[in-house]
């Protein structure tokens, strides 16, 4: 059986974003990520950076606050959407970060663990804040989706392919991603795993294709709908109970820390 190329390979698959799809499949995001614009705690006239800010949906919590922020994310077609928010929105690669001493803080929801390179994306997110400047986020930490991962990467390697190699995602331990931040220049304030089981609004087959592309396009298109069917009946036993509703396996790393001058 054929199977495309792995990561590290310049062809290998990349997640692409309908934010139609994600709207119907993914709003949970946002709306679970309200403690951490909390946690943020954002001031009327702080200019504030969203980084990985998807269609803008937590920027305009922010902006309801007072304050001036601007989202970015790797994803034309999600800054197009936040764009229709009217929200400032710019199409940026989030390891590449080249704002200079510009924010008040850099916040970040859901989105760090896309960024398998942690050690630029601090030193972006630290060149991008003021002196004193506050870094505040939520994404996958360790042992984040662990079920479905596991499935994602056994269905692959059974049809051939190299399941750990097509794992695009990044979910360290706080002490982990901690000392990654010391060494970058941030004093650490807080930084937690949170388990949090979190009910699907659908199918976990409309989760893995809205997520898990860098699995499903190592394929070929006619296994695409056998391997979702095959991973989604070896997660049902955990995490779909006797009404059919679907749980995913979600555990959160939230952290707060200020740049050290
Ligand atoms: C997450 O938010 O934890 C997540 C999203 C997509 C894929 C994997 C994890």
């Amino acid at each position: 059986m054929s199977v495309e190329p792995e990561a590290g390979d310049p062809k290998a698959p990349r997640q692409h974003w309908d934010p139609e799809r994600y709207a119907r499949n993914a709003r949970f995001v946002a709306d679970l990520g309200q403690p951490v614009v909390e946690l943020l705690a954002p001031q009327a006239g702080e200019r504030i950076l969203d980084l990985g800010g998807g269609d803008g949906a937590l920027s305009e919590a922010i902006r309801a606050a007072g304050a001036e922020v601007l989202c970015v994310d790797a994803s034309a077609e999600q800054i197009a959407a936040a764009k229709r928010r009217g929200l400032a929105a710019e199409v940026v690669d989030g390891e590449a970060l080249a704002y200079e001493a510009e924010f008040d803080a850099v916040f970040s929801n859901a989105a760090l663990h896309w960024m398998t390179r942690p050690e630029r994306v601090i030193a972006g997110v630290r060149r991008a804040l003021k002196p004193g400047g506050r870094f505040v986020g939520e994404f996958g930490g360790a042992g984040n989706v662990a079920l479905i991962c596991a499935a994602l990467e056994a269905a692959l390697d059974r049809r051939g392919g190299d399941g750990k190699a097509a794992n695009p995602w990044f979910f360290p331990t706080p002490e982990d991603y901690g000392a990654l931040l010391e060494a970058g220049g941030f004093r650490v304030r807080a930084a937690e795993l949170i388990p949090r089981p979190t009910p699907l609004p659908g199918a976990m087959v409309d989760w893995l294709q809205t997520f898990a592309e860098s699995f499903i396009k190592r394929l070929p298109e006619a296994e695409q709908g056998p391997y979702l069917e095959e991973v989604s009946a070896a997660l049902a036993p955990d995490l779909r109970d006797a009404e059919g509703r679907w749980t995913a396996d979600y555990v959160r790393l939230r952290f707060a820390a200020d740049r050290v001058d």
